[in-house]
C-alpha cells in the first residue's frame, strides 16, 4: 500500500514584537498566542528604550526580551545591525513593529525584508509618521484608522496587508481618537497576524495576499 503523502507537523509561527511604549497591540498578541489554535508564538520582544510597559508586559508573559537604544551606538548604522542580529537569535519568521518608534534600516531590511510588518495609526498614505492621529485631527478628516503594511525603507510606505477604519468625531482630542483608533487597530492585528500566520502570504510589488495564491 502507498504511503499516505502527510506534510510534517508544524509548529506555531515564530514571532518577535518590537515596542516603544505602553505595548496594548503586544499584549493583544500575547493573549490571542495564548490559544493554540492561534497558531502563533511570541519568542521575544525587543525596544529601543528600558523600562517601558511593553517590556513589562512581555516579562509577566514569560517571553525574553531586549533592548537596543540607539545612544548606546557609535551610529545608527551599528544600533541596526546589532537589532536585526538580537532578533535574527531568536529565529522569527516574522516580526511585528507594534508601536516602534523607529525606523528599521538596511541590515534590518536586509535580514527581515518581506516578512516584517508594522502598524500605523492613520489609513496609509495619508498622515505618516509619528503624528498619525493628530494630523488626521488637524486635517479635519472624518474618517481615520489604522493601517498594517510590510515594512520598506520609507516611512509607513510600504505595501498594505490590511486597513480598519473609525470615525472622527466632532469632540475629538488626539488621546479620544487615538484611543478609538488603538481598538480597532489591535482587533486588525490579530485577526491578520493570525491568518498570515496560519495560511501564508505573499507580496508582490505593492499587493499583499493572505492565503494561497487564487489559480
Ligand atoms: C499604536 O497606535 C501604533 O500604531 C502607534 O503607536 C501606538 C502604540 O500603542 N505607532 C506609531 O505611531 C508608529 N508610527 P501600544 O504601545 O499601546 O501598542
Amino acid at each position: 500500500m502507498p504511503a499516505t503523502p502527510s506534510s510534517p507537523p508544524r509548529g506555531p509561527t515564530r514571532l518577535v514584537v518590537l515596542v516603544s511604549g505602553s505595548g496594548t497591540n503586544l499584549q493583544a498578541l500575547l493573549d490571542a498566542a495564548a490559544d493554540p489554535a492561534y497558531g502563533v508564538q511570541v519568542v521575544a520582544v525587543g525596544a529601543d528604550r528600558p523600562g517601558i510597559e511593553g517590556l513589562a508586559r512581555a516579562e509577566r508573559a514569560g517571553v525574553p526580551t531586549f533592548v537596543h537604544r540607539v545612544a548606546d551606538f557609535p551610529d545608527r548604522g551599528s544600533w541596526d545591525e546589532a537589532l536585526a542580529a538580537s532578533c535574527a537569535a531568536y529565529e522569527p519568521e516574522l516580526v511585528v513593529l507594534a508601536g516602534f518608534m523607529k525606523l528599521v534600516g538596511p541590515a534590518f531590511l536586509e535580514e527581515f525584508g518581506g516578512r516584517c510588518v508594522n502598524t500605523h495609526p492613520a489609513l496609509s498614505p495619508s498622515f505618516p509618521g509619528m503624528r498619525g492621529p493628530a494630523d488626521a485631527l488637524e486635517y479635519g478628516v472624518k474618517v481615520t484608522g489604522a493601517t498594517l503594511f510590510v515594512v520598506d525603507p520609507g516611512v509607513d510606505t510600504g505595501a498594505i496587508v490590511a486597513q480598519t477604519a473609525v470615525p472622527v468625531e466632532d469632540d475629538d482630542d488626539v488621546e479620544t481618537l487615538h484611543e478609538r483608533i488603538k481598538t480597532a487597530e489591535r482587533a486588525m492585528l490579530v485577526d491578520t497576524v493570525g491568518r498570515m500566520a496560519r495560511e501564508g502570504f505573499a507580496v508582490v510589488g505593492r499587493k499583499v495576499r493572505i492565503g494561497r495564491p487564487v489559480a
